[in-house]
C-alpha cells in the first residue's frame, strides 16, 4: 500500500524546480563547479542527473536541496527560495535528500524508531508519528522488518530504510546522490526500482544522480552535466541514440547498450532505451515473432 492510498498526502500539492542561470564556486577553488545552469524540474518528472567524476551532480543536488548556497543565480521548489537560510526548515521539509552511504542517515537502533525520528524532532504527535512511519515503511517494502535493528538489515534495506526516513515527512521531491553506489547489482536494480514506483504511485518528484546509464533508462528525463554545465537534456530514448554522444561526455556505455548497437548494424529491430538485459530479451523476443511474417510478406 502507497502513501497515498493511506490518505497521507504531501502537504506541497505541486512542488515545481526552477533554476536560474545558477553558478557554484567552492571557496578558495580556481574554476568553477557549476556555470550558469538553467533548468526547469516540474512536480512528478523523474530526472536521472548523469555525469562523469566531478562534473558538478552532488554540488547541483545540494543547492537544490538547500545544503549550500549558490554564488549566483536563483533556486526556488514550490515557490521557495531554498538558498534562503530562513526558509531551511520549510526547505527540509519539502525536498528530502539520499546519499550512497544509508548508515549516515540512520539515526535509531530500532527500524520504526529510527523512520519516526524526524517526525518526533519535529514535535508531530505519537499516532501520526506512528500512521506515517507504518506508510513509509510499506511504501519502501520493509512491513515486516518492524522491532530490527538496522543493522540487521542488508545494505540495500538500510538504504530502503533511510527513503522510509525520508518518506515519513512527506517531502515533494527526492534527490538521491549515487544511492545505488555502494549496493550490489540486485540490490542496485532494486532501489532503482523503489524510486521508479514512488514517483509513480505517489507523484514524487525524483532527481536520481547516477553515473550509471542503465539506471537512467527508466528516467522522464536524462540531464547530463559536462564541467558544470548541462550538456544534455532528453527523454532516454533520445539521449540514449547517440553513443559517441554520451562518449564524448564521458560517460560508461554499458555492455548492453553496446549489444544492442550491434543487434541494430544486423537489422534488430532494439529500442535505444533498451538498456537492461531484460529489455535486451524482450525486444529480441518480439524480433523473433515478427520475423516469420517478414519472411512470409517477402515470399508473396
Ligand atoms: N568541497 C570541495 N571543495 C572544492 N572543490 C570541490 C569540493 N567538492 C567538489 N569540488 C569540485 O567541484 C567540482 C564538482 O564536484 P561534484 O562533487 O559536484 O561532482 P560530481 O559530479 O558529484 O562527481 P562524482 O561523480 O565524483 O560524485 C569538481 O571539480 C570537484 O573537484
Ligand atoms: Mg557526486
Amino acid at each position: 500500500m502507497s502513501l497515498a492510498a493511506t490518505g497521507a498526502m504531501r502537504r506541497f500539492a505541486r512542488a515545481d524546480i526552477l533554476l536560474e542561470r545558477l553558478s557554484y564556486t567552492y571557496p578558495g577553488a580556481q574554476t568553477t563547479a557549476l556555470s550558469e545552469i538553467t533548468l526547469t524540474i516540474a512536480q512528478g518528472e523523474y530526472v536521472a542527473l548523469l555525469g562523469h567524476n566531478g562534473s558538478g551532480k552532488s554540488t547541483l543536488a545540494r543547492i537544490i536541496g538547500g545544503l549550500t548556497r549558490p554564488t549566483s543565480g536563483r533556486v526556488t521548489v514550490a515557490g521557495l527560495d531554498v538558498a534562503e537560510p530562513t526558509n531551511r526548515a520549510q526547505a527540509r521539509q519539502i525536498i528530502g535528500m539520499i546519499f550512497s552511504d544509508p548508515d549516515n542517515q540512520i539515526v535509531a537502533t530500532v527500524v520504526e524508531d529510527d523512520v519516526g525520528w524526524g517526525l518526533a524532532a519535529r514535535g508531530f504527535a505519537h499516532d501520526v508519528i506512528w500512521q506515517r512511519t507504518r506508510a513509509a515503511l510499506t511504501a519502501v517494502g520493509l512491513g515486516g522488518a518492524y522491532g530490527l535493528a538496522p543493522n540487521e538489515l542488508s545494505g540495500g534495506q538500510r538504504q530502503r530504510l533511510a527513503i522510509a526516513g525520508v518518506l515519513a515527512l512527506e517531502p515533494s521531491v527526492l534527490i538521491a546522490d549515487e544511492p545505488t553506489a555502494m549496493l550490489d547489482p540486485r540490490s542496485r536494480v532494486e532501489i532503482s526500482a523503489l524510486l521508479r514506483q514512488l514517483n509513480r504511485e505517489q507523484g514524487l518528484t525524483v532527481i536520481h544522480v547516477t553515473h550509471l546509464l542503465e539506471e537512467a533508462a527508466e528516467a522522464h528525463r536524462v540531464v547530463a552535466l559536462d564541467g558544470g554545465r548541462v550538456a544534455l537534456d532528453a527523454a532516454p530514448v533520445i539521449a540514449f541514440a547517440d553513443l559517441d554522444r554520451l562518449r564524448a561526455l564521458r560517460l560508461v556505455i554499458p555492455d548492453t547498450a553496446l549489444l544492442a548497437e550491434r543487434l541494430r548494424t544486423m537489422g534488430a529491430r532494439v529500442a535505444n532505451d533498451a538498456l537492461t538485459p531484460e529489455a535486451l530479451v524482450a525486444a529480441l523476443e518480439q524480433n523473433r515473432e515478427q520475423a516469420p511474417e517478414q519472411g512470409r510478406e517477402q515470399a508473396q
